[in-house]
């Protein structure tokens, strides 16, 4: 595991969009794995910045995103899969039909979603959050690890962090899709922002603590290829 810490949350999210640049540079046509929230979005500015400079090309990419609200239409704008649309997908040239976001609530689809990952050669390179709970996707804190894509009931404490994005905690969803622990580990390079002080206990557990699935970014200390990038804030117990 690596660990770099950034003066600024800007510095550290845009260091993030500097190793998937780098990725897509090296190869064209790799897979990403992507993420939605606040964290990601001055990665997302930064590629977007690059591939208008000529800098990258989206040409070949595939994207297979983490996850997604059950019960929520495509095109409301909370949803994961309009977020992506505003902040990356409308802005470069990624074809459509290379960008893949998980859907449904059934076993099918959620095995379909593997299925497919798993048909594109697998990801390269995964960019994650985490939550304040030390989730990744929407692998809450639990008594076990799922390995694959699942649907989950969002955490007490994840439908509070998410409810800044909505009207108020009532209209966030209660179920999610999501990949998995195994999805996650499979990737052949993490990449995982934390940003501000309240990520800062996350962080510390996630590497410096047990490998346990109440934290399930700690499992990332057994990744070959995991990079984590904090600013000052998110990194202060790491400095005790
Ligand atoms: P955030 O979410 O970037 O909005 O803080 C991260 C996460 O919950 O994974």
């Amino acid at each position: 595991m690596e660990f770099h810490v950034y003066e600024s949350a800007r510095a550290a999210c845009e260091a993030a969009g500097v190793l998937i640049a780098a990725q897509i540079t090296r190869k064209g046509d790799s897979v990403l794995g992507l993420a939605t929230g606040s964290t990601p979005i001055p990665a997302y500015e930064m590629l977007v910045q690059w591939w208008e400079r000529g800098v990258i090309d989206f040409d070949k990419i595939r994207t297979f995103n983490l996850d997604e609200y059950v019960g929520i239409d495509q095109k409301n704008p909370m949803s994961y899969h309009a977020f992506m649309q505003e902040h990356l997908f409308s802005k470069v040239n990624l074809r459509p039909e290379n960008t893949n976001l998980p859907s449904g609530r059934s076993v099918t689809a959620c095995t379909a979603y593997d299925e497919k990952i798993r048909a594109a050669g697998g990801i390269d390179i995964q960019l994650l959050g985490i939550g304040r709970n030390g989730h990744i996707g929407f692998n809450e804190p639990a008594d076990e690890f799922t390995y694959g894509t699942h649907i989950v009931t969002l955490a007490q404490d994840t439908i509070e962090a998410n409810a800044r994005f909505f009207r108020s905690a009532d209209e966030v969803p209660r179920q999610a899709i999501s990949m998995g622990i195994g999805n996650i580990m499979a990737a052949r390079c993490v990449v995982l922002v934390a940003t501000g002080e309240n990520k800062a206990q996350a962080v510390y557990d996630t590497i410096c603590g047990p490998i346990t699935p109440h934290v399930p970014a700690s499992i990332l200390q057994l990744h070959p290829c995991c990079v984590i990038l904090a600013d000052r804030d998110a990194s202060k117990l790491m400095r005790k």
